[in-house]
């Protein structure tokens, strides 16, 4: 079966995942591949509403099963609706966050058993796991300032320093235990400068997808 390729963009707030993302769709979409950009939690109409119930301030505390279980509910019609119908049609999708984002936040953040999330991951994804992952890893004071310049802050964004360490703690751990899957990008350089180790990733890949030779 033909298939296209499954790419997600993950790490941190302020990390660079949307400006990036922006040169992967530019250099994917030069090469002539159909393409599919789309973020989570969202993706489509519903996913999008369960995105803002995520995302909201409310009085009210979400507890972390809620939080976990809203995620994966998000991602159930996401894939359902937009990822596996493109795969199948031999598109590529390219995601800003995906379930490894739910391992760090949910998992690494808010200290839920990965093992726990494993049993979601299996029942709602089945066999599907990206191709190919981009962890954009800097610092965590440094994504902050960065998020921090973007004025209104989310639920997530306005959580303590401890919570993103842990998060970028186990984002990274994720890329140690599948180094086949992840490539880890230094996104404390300069925008040039992770678009250039981005190229490197992502060159080879197109000549295959383009036929062309690197
Ligand atoms: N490599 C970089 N160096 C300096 N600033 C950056 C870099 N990448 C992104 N930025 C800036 O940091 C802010 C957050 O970037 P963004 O792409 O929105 O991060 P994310 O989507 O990962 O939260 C934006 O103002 C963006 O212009
Ligand atoms: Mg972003």
């Amino acid at each position: 079966m033909s298939k296209g390729l499954f790419i997600t963009l993950e790490g941190g707030e302020g990390a660079g995942k949307s400006t990036q993302l922006a040169y992967i769709r530019q250099r994917i979409e030069d090469a002539g591949i159909p393409l599919h950009v789309t973020r989570e939690p969202g993706g489509t109409p519903l996913a999008e509403e369960i995105r803002a119930l995520l995302l909201g301030h409310r009085d009210e505390t979400m507890a972390s099963d809620a939080e976990l279980l809203l995620m994966f509910a998000a991602r159930a019609q996401h894939l359902a609706q937009l990822i596996r119908p493109a795969l199948a049609r031999d598109e590529w999708v390219l995601c800003d966050r995906f379930t490894d984002a739910t391992y760090a936040y949910q998992g690494g953040g808010r200290g839920i058993d990965f093992e726990r999330i494993a049993v979601l991951e299996d029942w709602v994804q089945g066999e599907l796991r990206p191709d190919l992952t981009l962890l954009l890893d800097l610092p965590v004071e440094v994504g902050m300032v960065r998020a921090g310049q973007r004025g209104d802050l989310d639920r997530f964004e306005r959580e303590q320093r401890g919570f993103f360490e842990h998060v970028r703690t186990a984002y990274r751990e994720r890329a140690e235990q599948e180094p086949g899957r992840f490539r880890v990008i230094d996104a404390a350089q300069d925008i040039a400068g992770v678009q250039r180790q981005i190229d490197a990733v992502l060159a080879p890949l197109l000549a295959q997808a383009t036929g062309k030779s690197a």
